[in-house]
């Protein structure tokens, strides 16, 4: 018996990376899971990688009616949805006076306004039964975790678009908290800081990906990389299933009572300006 048997979870940007490690928990731990990523072809490889029962939507979410589509294949395949967790990101790095407009609307795309879209679309699945389930006296929780950066909160130079984007997320979890608390359903976001993953690998010519057929340059310089130990007290970045480890917390039974929080994972990091 799972902890999360018979909950539909879904998980966005989970071909790869800290999406494909909190898919693969959640399913261990009995979660029915939708593996989504702009990468179809390997969104598809991973779902059939994982033991559990999965479903694919394959797809870029910044496109119109992409987020409404994901909704319904989690409706469509087992007809209701429990957990989602927003992660699908990217980053296009440049100092601030040489960014593009285009550079920093596509940071706050896929950062901020896909899960305000994702969470909108779901809201009839998400209100309407926990509007009966309190008509009925009875405490179903529902999860979604919202996947912030250390970036957003404490910022990080060479990423105002995506730290901006980073930030409206926390916002977004914040007030989306004191609407849906009444629902019995927990908002929460993650603020992951160094995670072993192609976008903090080396920033070598190979580490690209390709959105709307434009090729964009990830990972970090490897001056930098050689600072992990350094600021770092646990000494190293984390890895993709450390990641998944407090995402899967604030989607288990455990957190009921944890609303409208960030939860820091990065291993005591904390390089940057505090509120
Ligand atoms: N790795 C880190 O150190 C770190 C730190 C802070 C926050 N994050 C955040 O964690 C999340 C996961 O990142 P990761 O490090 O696992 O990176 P990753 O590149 O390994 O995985 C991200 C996945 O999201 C997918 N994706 C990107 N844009 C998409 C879109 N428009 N529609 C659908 N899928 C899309 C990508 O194809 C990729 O498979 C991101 O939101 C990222 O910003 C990562």
């Amino acid at each position: 018996m799972g902890v999360l048997d018979e909950k539909v979870a879904i998980v966005t940007g989970s071909a790869r990376g800290i999406g494909r490690a909190t898919a693969e928990l959640l399913s261990e731990h009995g979660a029915k899971v939708i593996i989504n990523d702009l990468d179809a072809d390997l969104a598809e490889q991973a779902a059939s990688e994982i033991a559990g029962e999965t479903a694919v939507y394959g797809g870029d979410l910044t496109k119109p009616g992409a987020p409404e589509a994901l909704i319904e294949t989690a409706v469509d395949a087992w007809g209701k949805v429990d957990i989602i967790v927003n992660n699908a990101g990217y980053t296009i790095d440049a100092p601030l006076h040489k960014m593009s407009d285009e550079a920093f609307q596509r940071m706050l795309d896929i950062h901020t306004i896909v899960p305000f879209r994702v969470v909108r679309a779901a809201a009839p699945h998400l209100r309407e039964p926990a509007k009966a389930e309190r008509d009925q006296g009875v405490e179903v929780f529902r999860k979604i975790v919202n996947v912030s950066s250390i970036s957003g909160t404490m910022g990080n130079a060479g990423q105002a678009n995506y730290s901006s984007g980073k930030a409206g997320v926390v916002g977004l979890t914040k007030t989306l908290a004191k609407e849906w608390g009444q629902f019995k359903i927990n908002v929460n976001a993650v603020a992951f800081g160094w995670i072993e993953t192609r976008l903090t690998a080396s920033k070598d010519s190979g580490n690209t990906m390709q959105i709307d057929g434009q090729t964009v340059q990830l990972g970090i310089p490897d001056q930098m990389r050689s600072v992990a130990s350094m600021v770092i007290p646990l000494g190293r970045p984390g890895t993709p299933e450390e990641a998944a480890g407090g995402v899967f917390f604030l989607c288990s039974p455990w957190s009921n009572f944890i609303h409208g929080q960030v939860l820091n994972i990065t291993g005591g990091q904390f390089t940057g300006m505090t509120t």
